[in-house]
């Protein structure tokens, strides 16, 4: 057994702790190398690169849980590696093969061992993976070079309180463009939802609700999370978007709401008008986990789920589920633990 380093594992906050290890791989000339890790947590690269002044940068999110027996496990790293080759050549970048991308987050959690929080603290081992273009350049054109790496902290939850609902407030900005990059996990689409988060913070909200940008009568998601309302007969409804990144928790929410919870469940385009109707909502995504979401404030009135403070029970059932089988105590379907 690796001996742990000391941290408070319950009271983990979602924040950089640095850990032993990173891992990085360089692309030039056609090719990647093969990769290495790195006690460094910095790199050097060009004032020109193209990171830097156009953006093109992608990233995941991804973790590692401790299981009963001591086993670690990643969630469904295939699925994150897919969806970052996807980004990474929605902005020209050279993609990072799939099985390129899960070795070296094995590696990167084998090397970091004693960072990973013990079975049943609630924390986990959050993954980082990213790649961004560098090299001497000033034109708007993708890079000739690119950096790979992978990076990790033990984190708690996301959302201030765990299980706490949250309070959001639909955001009067957009965060995607029509037929724009909102389904690619690119640091650019976050740059633009900060101000509006910082907003949002100062008038009490946990987070912002975006709207579709194309109609603004749709839920599109939340700026890190995507959404889910339940109904009254409790069917679960989740936005079908073009502009929302597809999110790898809402994909398993779906399947265990279905296949294990026997639910009901609409992928389909959600009008806002519709929230008056939901008895329970909840934001979904890896750093997220299943937060249910207590309130939200549109068009000056605020709307409560499950009376605002409470988790409702369709919720809390996803949310028992999917953390069961992220720490292999509960069946999984085939593929989704990775053991490391
Ligand atoms: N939507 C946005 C904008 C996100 O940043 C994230 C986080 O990755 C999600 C949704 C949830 O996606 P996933 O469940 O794959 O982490
Ligand atoms: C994740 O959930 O992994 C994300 O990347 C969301 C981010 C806003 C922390």
């Amino acid at each position: 057994m690796t001996e742990k380093v000391a941290l408070d594992w319950g009271n983990l906050g979602y924040g950089y702790t640095r850990t032993d290890y990173n891992y990085i791989s360089y692309w030039k000339s056609g090719k990647w190398d093969d990769g290495r890790l790195t006690a460094e947590n910095t790199v050097t690269i060009s004032i020109g690169s193209t990171a830097l002044h156009y953006g093109q940068e992608c990233f995941e999110g991804l973790k590692a849980q401790t299981a009963r027996d001591g086993k670690i496990y990643l969630f469904r790293p295939d699925q994150n590696a897919k969806r970052m080759s996807a980004s990474a050549k929605g902005i020209l970048m050279p993609d990072v093969p799939e099985d390129r991308f899960i070795d070296a987050c094995l590696q990167l959690v084998r090397a970091n061992l004693r960072w990973v929080p013990p079975y049943g603290t609630g924390a986990s081992f959050y993954l980082r993976p990213f790649e961004f273009g560098h090299g001497d350049n000033l034109g708007a054109k993708p890079a000739d070079e690119y950096i790979f790496c992978v990076y990790g902290s033990p984190v708690g939850p996301y959302f201030k309180g765990g299980m706490k609902p949250i309070s959001i407030c639909v955001a009067d900005v957009d965060r995607a463009a029509p037929r724009g990059t909102g389904h690619l996990k690119i640091g650019g689409n976050y740059a633009g939802g900060l101000m509006t988060r910082m907003l949002a913070k100062q008038a009490g909200f946990d987070d912002n609700l975006f709207l579709d940008p194309q109609t603004r009568t749709l839920i599109d998601e939340l700026g890190g999370a995507n959404f889910f309302g339940v109904t009254k007969d409790g069917t679960v409804v989740t936005p079908d978007s073009p502009s929302i990144l597809p999110s790898i928790t809402r994909r398993s929410v779906i399947e265990i709401a279905r296949d294990v919870l026997g639910l009901k469940v609409e992928e389909r385009p959600v009008p806002i008008a519709e929230i008056a109707d939901f008895v329970e909502a909840g934001a979904c995504g890896t750093a997220s986990i299943i937060a249910p979401i207590g309130s939200i404030f549109y068009n000056g009135k605020r709307y409560e789920f499950s009376g605002g403070k409470e988790t409702g029970p369709i919720t809390r059932r996803l949310y028992d589920v999917l953390t069961a089988m992220q720490r292999g105590d509960h069946p999984a379907p085939d593929g989704w633990l990775v053991e490391v």
